[in-house]
């Protein structure tokens, strides 16, 4: 399926859901669509805590739950399954060419180099870190690279690395967001985990200079979403805001057993806090400052007492603390679960962020695929933008 017409289908669908996938049970007790599919909602709320964990985290597996409770749904998963890239063979590079790289991190890197292709004279390897990327495809295709990357310390430990293999590998010590003269005309374009407006400044300009061909596996989306996303291609019907544009990257599909336990205590105290604020003055959920990591590290009352000062609430006694800790934590089993339905689109919006970049390549005079370029276990953000100029 062309790009354009996968970008129309998936944007006539999604405004569809909106009242699936746009509430978030973490701010909501109970979301609307719980009222309007209470069967649903029961079966989410009896499931066991392992199938919670595994269905937050399998989109596809949670379409297929949420499909039996509306049919209309199973049409969105097939347009967000996206086929793999084809990969070609990389040339044997001496093992000492990635001594400095974490494994996961060489596995992707390895992955989008294979699923790219050589062609052009010279390649800029856009917001590039140590240059790992750019290194290896300076190896393999034997092309003059830049690295463009604004933190000079990467810079300089990725320049010592292209230098032991005597590689033609420059870095650019520069800000993406303002460089004037990278992209070039011509050159191909690489990007691993540019982060939001990164990768869009990269699309944008590079289109506008006539970059020769694109490799772009986007990540962070929401960075640079001040409220609502601006889509590149055109007027879409879908209309995400920056939490909507959050929620196509949140999976943790490679976090670690002692992440995923952090992340479900400090959801739980923030809901105990929600619970407690709640009692104490009304009202709806209401939005925080970011908390200080080292205010989980105590007991639940100190955290509570903290927060209660920071949002100007009476302070709570501890008497109290362990009341409002319990329904935290029952808060949480419930948002997990209602959560799923939400979960369920996330790979949905993210192909619609990326098919935007796509179709704007395309209405720009490129031919464009999208598809990923390695399996999710190493890389949620495993979508790859290939554009070349016809
Ligand atoms: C997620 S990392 C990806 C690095 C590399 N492409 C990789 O996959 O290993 C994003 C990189 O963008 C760099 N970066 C952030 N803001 C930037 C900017 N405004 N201009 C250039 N580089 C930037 C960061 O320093 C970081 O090295």
């Amino acid at each position: 399926m062309r790009v354009g017409e996968r970008q129309q289908a998936l944007d006539a669908l999604l405004p569809v859901f909106y009242d699936l996938w746009h509430p978030q049970p973490f701010r909501e007790n109970q979301p609307d669509w719980s009222l309007n599919l209470p069967a649903l909602a029961d079966e989410l709320l009896k499931l066991a805590d392992p199938d919670v964990a595994c269905l937050n985290e399998d989109g596809a597996a949670a379409l297929d739950l949420l499909a039996r409770h509306v049919p209309a749904v199973a049409e969105i998963a097939g347009l967000a399954d996206l086929p793999r890239r084809p990969a070609n063979a990389l040339v044997e590079q001496r093992a000492s060419w990635a001594w400095e790289i974490p494994g996961r991190k060489r596995q992707q890197i390895e992955a989008f180099a294979s699923a790219s292709q050589c062609g052009a004279g010279s390649v800029i390897d856009w917001c590039g870190g140590k240059g790992h990327l750019g290194r290896l495809l300076a190896a393999q295709w034997q092309v003059p690279v830049h690295t463009l990357e604004i933190d000079a310390a990467l810079c300089a430990e990725g320049a010592a690395l292209a230098n032991r293999q005597r590689l033609s590998h420059e870095f650019l010590n520069i800000d993406a967001l303002t460089a004037a003269d990278w992209p070039k005309r011509g050159q191909h374009a690489v990007a691993l985990h540019a982060c939001g407006d990164l990768h869009r400044r990269l699309i944008a300009q590079g289109a506008d200079v006539g970059v020769a061909r694109f490799d772009v596996a986007p990540c962070c989306y929401y960075r640079g979403v001040t409220s609502t996303y601006q889509a590149l291609s055109g007027n879409l019907r879908t209309a995400l805001t920056r939490d909507d544009v959050r929620l196509a990257v949140t999976e943790t599909v490679t976090a670690s057993a002692r992440l995923t336990v952090q992340r479900d205590k400090e959801m739980a105290w923030k809901l105990g806090f929600d619970a407690y604020r709640r009692a104490s003055s009304g009202g709806q959920y209401q939005n925080f400052k970011p908390v200080p990591a080292i205010w989980f590290r105590g007991s639940f009352n100190e955290f509570l007492v903290l927060m209660a000062d920071r949002q100007g609430l009476s302070l709570p006694s501890a008497a109290v603390s362990g009341e409002f800790e319990a329904a935290g934590w029952r808060r949480h089993g419930e948002v997990m679960r209602l959560s799923i339905v939400r979960h369920a689109f996330r790979r949905a919006l993210e192909v619609w962020l990326a098919l935007d970049l796509a179709v704007f390549l395309e209405n720009r005079g490129y031919a464009v695929e999208l598809g990923s370029f390695c399996e999710r276990q190493l890389t949620p953000r495993n979508l790859l933008i290939s554009a070349r100029l016809g």
